[in-house]
Order: C-alpha cells, then sequence, then structure tokens
C-alpha cells in the first residue's frame, strides 16, 4: 500500500496533497518548520527537519514509506540533496514537483545572476530603493549593501532585529496579485527588484509588476540540483505513483 511522504512548504506541495487526499491516498506533509502558521492541510503533516540524510534514510524506513515527492521551493537545495542520497540509500522511488522557471520576455529587463551572493555585489553603488524578495533566511548576503532603502515581503513579523539598516517589511503571503504588487512597488518607488527564479503563479505577481513599470530585475538563477523524475503538475505525479512500483516491495 501507498504511503507518501511530500516534502513541501510550497504552494504545489499544498496542490499536491489536496489531490492525494482526493484521491484517498496515504501520505504525510513535512515542513521544515520556518513559518509560524504553515497553511492547513487535508492530509497529516510533521514539521521540523529530519536530521540530514541518515536521518530522513531513518524516518522513510521507519514509517515505511514507499514513495517520496520533493514539493520544496526551487532553492531547498539541501533538502532536496538530501532526498535524493535518502531515497537511493532506502531504494524509494522519488520525484520532485518543480515548477517551470520564468522566462524573460523581450518586454523585462533582467540581469541574470548566479546566486545570493553575486545578486548582492551587483547591488554595489548608490543607494536605490530596492524590492528585495528573497525570503528572511536570506537577508544576511545583503548586509555588504547597507545604502540601500530595502522594502521587503516576509510571511512572519520578524522577532529578531534585521540584519539590514534601513528595510521596511510588508508581511504577506502568497499568492499575489499584479494590480497590487504594481501598486506596492509604486508607493515604495521602488528602482529595482531582487528576485529568485522561484516560477509559477504564486511568486510571479512582482516580475509582471516590474515589467509594467520598465523596472530592472536582478533575477537569480536556480541552483544546479541532481537528476531526478521530475512532475510539474499534481497529475503527473499520481500517474507516477500508478506505474511506480518500490523495490522494497512494501
Ligand atoms: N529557499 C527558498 O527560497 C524557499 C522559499 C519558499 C519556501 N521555502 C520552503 O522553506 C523550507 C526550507 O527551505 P530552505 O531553503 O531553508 O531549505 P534547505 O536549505 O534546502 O534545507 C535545510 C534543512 O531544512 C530542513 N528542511 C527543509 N525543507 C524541509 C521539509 N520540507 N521538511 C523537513 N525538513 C526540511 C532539512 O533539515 P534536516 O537536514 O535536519 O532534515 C534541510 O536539510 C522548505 O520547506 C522550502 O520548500 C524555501
Amino acid at each position: 500500500m501507498i504511503h507518501l511522504l511530500i516534502l513541501g512548504g510550497t504552494q504545489e506541495a499544498s496542490a499536491l496533497a489536496k489531490v492525494v487526499a482526493d484521491a484517498n491516498l496515504r501520505a504525510v506533509l513535512s515542513y521544515a518548520g520556518r513559518v509560524a502558521r504553515p497553511a492547513r492541510q487535508p492530509i497529516p503533516c510533521r514539521i521540523g527537519g529530519f536530521g540530514g540524510v541518515e536521518g530522513l534514510a531513518s524516518y522513510i524506513q521507519t514509517n515505511n514509506i514507499t514513495h517520496v515527492v520533493d514539493a520544496t521551493h526551487p532553492f531547498a537545495t539541501q533538502m532536496s540533496r538530501n532526498a535524493v542520497l535518502a531515497c537511493a540509500q532506502t531504494k524509494t522511488p522519488l520525484i520532485a514537483l518543480t515548477r517551470p522557471q520564468w522566462k524573460a520576455t523581450e518586454a523585462d529587463r533582467w540581469r541574470h545572476v548566479p546566486d545570493l551572493e553575486a545578486a548582492a555585489k551587483a547591488l554595489q553603488g548608490p543607494a536605490q530603493n530596492v524590492f528585495l524578495a528573497v525570503g528572511r533566511m536570506h537577508l544576511d548576503c545583503f548586509a555588504t549593501q547597507p545604502q540601500h532603502r530595502y522594502l521587503l515581503r516576509l510571511v512572519d513579523a520578524p522577532h529578531t532585529p534585521l540584519p539590514l539598516p534601513n528595510a521596511t517589511p510588508v508581511i504577506a503571503r502568497g499568492p499575489f496579485d499584479r494590480a497590487a504588487d504594481r501598486a506596492l512597488l509604486q508607493k515604495h518607488a521602488i528602482e529595482i527588484v531582487v528576485a529568485k527564479n522561484a516560477g509559477g503563479d504564486g511568486a510571479r505577481a512582482k516580475i509582471d509588476a516590474a515589467r509594467d513599470l520598465g523596472l530592472p530585475v536582478l533575477m537569480i538563477d536556480r541552483p544546479d540540483l541532481p537528476q531526478r523524475h521530475q512532475a510539474t503538475i499534481p497529475q503527473q505525479v499520481l500517474d507516477w505513483l500508478a506505474h511506480c512500483g518500490t523495490d522494497r516491495g512494501v
């Protein structure tokens, strides 16, 4: 009998949880525990790290997990690498549910950078109003460029001082709206947007809004990840489950 582990923390994982619940499949959704109140889910959830590759392998075995879906954010590289290794170790089939990345149109003014450090370096120069949409965990990188006025969008209100001296946090949870993001960028007189190439619809409003306003975007390209089976919509995960056995014979 199938017992699915969904590595989540994304809207894609929540969409899959709904599809899996509707299909009456046994599944558990795993959160890292980064946000105070994770979205309510129609399947059981667990919260917190597993303890590296060994911890995840042990969780898979102890809980008789038959299949793993990595539906983490495309920039959650450590978790994704751990999943590849733990699934190989336990011979558990693995698929990634990944959003296609965004592609620039002719109207976009993107400058590609390979990672957060490169994004921070690209901000060297006179003070600007910057919309820094990279998540709370990665603000430290930008402490090297304290001259800017930063607009941040965070899921939870910060409980510790921000590493940026001139930052305005906006507390909000996606999916976001293009017109509202356009108004937000205008209200704060934003001159440049810094974004990860997350892909998907939930976070693309700021990219569309930047295009509407002719603003430049520092686009942080996706990190490299090991080869895995890939799905882009929940139905493809169900199709994979229907055709994918498990070497452990459970
Ligand atoms: N990175 C982003 O830009 C971003 C954006 C939006 C949402 N998220 C979500 O936020 C969470 C953390 O992202 P991250 O970039 O900090 O991850 P990460 O750097 O790849 O992972 C660091 C550690 O956090 C734990 N972890 C991560 N995701 C987990 C999950 N779904 N369930 C249980 N443990 C998890 C694992 O700890 P152990 O080694 O102890 O198992 C992992 O080794 C993920 O769920 C991700 O989908 C990330």
